[in-house]
């Protein structure tokens, strides 16, 4: 969960609460973006907000539950201001709203406005209807939202997202982002390349470029070709000043020949978080994947070869309809074989509408829950393992904000472990040299290099 952003003390007070991907993370800071002129300036509370945008994921199951229990919790708020004479406007947007926008609706009739990704652009005039009545808009537009939003962000500070690419045509089986999220489509080149620029000269040292299925992007590139996420890459490395790039969320399938090259670049960071979700080929078949467990395999092997310090991490799936003992000791296999930095690890939770929900060979809960521990510990342990590998390294570190204790900083590695270390703030929004002392199970600690150094003169 996160709020986007912190405090304000303009007019009109906008809390926007964000659950699920790093998209809907970047989808609520441009609803910030585009609600700024209209003088609504980001509150970190609900209390007395002149709007709420709850900004919702339906990935997993509980969603909608979770929407409505805020909205409930929302509601006094809500009343109270009314009765004080003022207005709050009530939005629920994402993926719950595209999927359930007229149950939304009829259940919660203090909504004043639902609203689905596609969406934003139009968030003006949606917010001057709702003044006067409420607005559903679960529409699905042919061209991209992209070109209606505006130009100029936020301050995103040294660390920033890059939208590029949205939507899935893959349709696994199990997945509701095709019909949430809609059809792929990718941004033209030149206007990625234009955003990486101002992102770098407004402070950017990292880039991570976004996108639900992100190498499968297709740009037009100002050439008038096709740029797959290669060629973007390596347009964008040549900006100075610029110092990590990243990208996610990919599929196996999309991992062309040409990407995997680009992972030569010292700048694209020797991280991939390479969703898997099954290492059993009649599962993977089953999930409508498009790839099994060999090409994964042998797409590590690749990586590797170009950049041997790379290290992966990757979603899991468990108790998928049909899942075996076997099909599932394929999986810790895969995980063995592979060695995962880190990963996320999920019971499968059928979702209406989906191919998936009405397959047979349903796995009982208790057998999934058990996988799901076995998983669950030995990714535990490769995490572990590889952290505790980082101690006694020097790190470049990307600090991009204050730690939780005084005179901390925090950042990360090239491998997106988060470093804690006492340093001054004037580090911050800089790289600077770790030596690691500890790798713990989610973090790392160590001093400043140049520190050291300098006490010694
Ligand atoms: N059940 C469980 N996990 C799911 N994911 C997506 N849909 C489901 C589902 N129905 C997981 C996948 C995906 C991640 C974002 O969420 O592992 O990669
Ligand atoms: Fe969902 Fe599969 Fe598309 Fe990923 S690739 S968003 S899991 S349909």
């Amino acid at each position: 969960m996160v709020y986007v952003p912190m405090s304000g003390t303009e007019p009109k007070k906008l809390f926007i609460k964000t659950w699920g991907c790093q998209m809907n993370v970047y989808d609520s800071h441009r609803m910030a973006d585009i609600l700024r002129p209209l003088g609504y300036a980001p509150s970190d509370t609900p209390e007395d907000a002149d709007m709420v945008i709850l900004n919702t994921c339906h990935i997993r199951e509980k969603a909608t539950d979770k929407v409505f229990s805020d909205l409930g919790r929302l509601r006094p708020l809500k009343e109270k201001k009314e009765k004080a004479g003022g207005k709050m406007l009530m939005a629920v947007a994402g993926c719950v709203a595209q999927a359930e926008g007229a149950f939304i609706m009829e259940r919660a009739p203090y909504v004043d406005m639902v609203f689905g990704p596609q969406t934003y652009q139009t968030l003006p005039e949606m917010i001057v209807k709702a003044t006067g009545e409420r607005v559903i808009n679960t529409d699905f537009p042919a061209e991209s939202k992209f070109d209606s939003l505006p130009a100029e962000h936020g301050a995103q500070g040294s660390s920033a997202f890059l939208s590029i690419q949205e939507g899935c045509d893959k349709f696994c089986t199990f997945c509701v982002v095709p019909y949430t999220r809609g059809a792929e489509y990718s941004r033209p080149a030149v206007q990625i390349l234009d955003e990486a620029r101002r992102l770098v000269e407004g402070g950017a040292l990292e880039i991570t470029l976004l996108g639900q299925n992100v190498n499968a992007f297709h740009g037009a590139g100002p050439d008038g070709q096709i740029w797959g996420l290669g060629r973007l890459i390596r347009e964008i490395d040549k900006n100075e000043g610029l110092e990590r790039i990243r990208y996610t969320t990919s599929h196996p399938r999309d991992m062309d020949e040409d990407l995997i090259q680009t992972h030569a670049l010292p700048k694209l960071m020797p991280f991939l978080h390479l969703p898997v979700q099954s290492g059993s080929d009649k599962i993977l078949a089953s999930m409508n994947r498009k790839h099994g467990r060999d090409l994964y395999l042998d797409i590590i092997e690749r990586l590797r070869a170009v950049r041997p310090d790379i290290a992966f991490s990757s979603d899991f799936i468990v108790g998928f309809p049909g899942e075996t003992e076997e099909d599932f000791e394929a999986t810790m296999d895969l995980v063995r074989r592979v060695g995962f930095a880190s990963a996320y690890s999920f019971k499968y939770s059928a979702r209406p509408g989906t191919p998936a929900a009405n397959m047979k060979g349903l796995v009982h809960d208790k057998i999934a829950s058990e996988r799901l521990a076995r998983l669950q510990a030995l990714i535990h342990a490769q995490q572990i393992d590889f952290n505790a590998r980082s101690r006694g390294l020097s790190l470049p570190v990307l600090f991009d904000r204050p730690g939780k204790r005084p005179g901390q900083i925090q950042g990360r590695s090239p491998w997106n472990q988060s470093v804690y270390v006492q340093g001054p703030a004037r580090l911050l929004h800089t790289i600077a040299d770790v030596r690691i002392a500890e790798g713990f199970e989610n973090s790392l600690t160590g001093d400043i290099e140049i520190l050291e150094m300098s006490a010694g003169f």
